[in-house]
């Protein structure tokens, strides 16, 4: 008989983890087997909190026959290396973004899932939103026509506190960078997901301007698109007190904008602009990074489950998580502020 649910063991029991801990419980399609952290006390009390097993080892639990799915919620600079591990033991695959924190690791996980013919999905929830998807499939019929410039726009603040409260933040080898690649990501998969084109020329600074971290917490890039459209993106964690993220779409045709997940203009050509709005925000990481809202990674893990069940390929693929990783490092590289080995 099929399958009609899947088993996750999570690696990881940090901030994240609570989150997709909550949004499995409402999700049919999926179960909770067990949880294992680097420490073993974070194991210990997330898997009694939730009455799961709390696995000794990361082998253990990616041998586990009872587990069909591992759930990576570990620093990004790890997740291949997990990644790999368990794919090899024959394991579908969830992992927060973002993929890795470079392209060599990220390629090798994407090659690694393929050849042991699992799945890979990469955590980007903000494109589950009931409001990107009003977006995307209004861009997708036309609405706007060509796209002639689009803007992403993160300003955001993380207290000093936030770097200093675990020692993998902040870092290029755990993190793999700062405000792009750590909380600007979303908005920027949404800008590049929406603007569907491919980035031909990028110009960026990226600098660390206040906190005392290796990775950049402010950062700025103008982008061409093959298509012919430009772009802008500012990314920050350094913008006391911290504000909504914006998108705005510029096309022949009219602008949409989007302010914290929310349609705040559609000022389109033939449309209504009161039959789009959206009347309540979906709420952000601003200056918080428990400020997401809990829909958008139940609404990403319920389509995960439900693609593996039908054997497709579940959304979004590791090929697609490379877009705004690949943007990202480059803004690094070409503004200044290269990793450091
Ligand atoms: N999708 C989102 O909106 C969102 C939000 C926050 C975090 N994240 C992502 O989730 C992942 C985890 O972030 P978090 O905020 O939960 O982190 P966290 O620091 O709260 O937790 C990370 C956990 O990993 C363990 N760990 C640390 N170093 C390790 C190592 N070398 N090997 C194995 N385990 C190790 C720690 O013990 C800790 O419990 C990151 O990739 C992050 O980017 C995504």
């Amino acid at each position: 008989m099929a399958k009609d649910k899947l088993r996750v063991g999570i690696a990881g029991c940090g901030m994240i983890t609570e989150f997709h801990i909550r949004a499995m419980k409402q999700i049919p399609e999926l179960e909770l087997a067990g949880v294992w952290d680097i420490a073993a006390d974070l194991a210990k009390n997330t898997a009694e909190k939730w009455n799961v097993k709390a696995y000794g080892s990361y082998e253990e639990m990616i041998a586990d026959p009872q587990v069909d799915i591992i759930d990576i919620c570990l620093p990004a600079g790890v997740h291949a290396q997990y990644g790999c591990q368990a794919a090899e033991a024959g394991k579908h695959l969830i992992v927060e973004k973002p993929i890795d924190v470079t392209k060599e690791a990220a390629e090798k996980l994407i090659a690694t899932a393929d050849k042991a013919g699992v799945s890979l999905a990469v955590i980007l929830q903000n494109r589950f939103a009931p409001s990107m998807n009003k977006v995307r499939k209004a861009l997708d019929e036309g609405a706007l026509g060509r796209l002639l410039y689009g803007e992403a726009t993160i300003k955001w603040y993380r207290q000093e506190s936030y770097y200093t409260s675990k020692p993998w933040k902040g870092t290029w080898e755990f993190d793999g960078g700062g405000a792009l690649l750590v909380q600007a990501i979303h908005t920027i998969d949404l800008l590049l997901w929406f603007m569907g084109s491919k980035i031909k020329e990028i110009k960026s600074f990226a600098r660390t301007v206040l906190h005392p971290i290796e990775v950049e917490d402010l950062a700025t890039a103008i982008l061409e698109f093959e298509s012919g459209a430009l772009g802008h993106i500012v990314g920050s964690t350094a913008m006391t007190p911290g504000f909504p993220e914006r998108i705005e779409l510029y096309g022949e045709k009219g602008s949409i904008a989007l302010e914290a997940g929310r349609i705040v203009r559609w000022q389109v050509e033939g449309m209504q602009e009161e039959d789009y709005l959206d009347p309540v925000a979906m709420g952000s990481g601003s200056s918080d990074p428990g400020g997401i809202p809990l829909e958008n990674h139940t609404a990403q893990l319920q389509a995960i489950a439900r693609s593996i069940l039908a054997g497709e390929q579940p959304p979004v693929s590791g090929q697609e998580a490379m877009e705004s990783l690949n943007c990202i490092l480059d803004i690094y590289r070409l503004g200044g502020m290269e990793r450091k080995k």
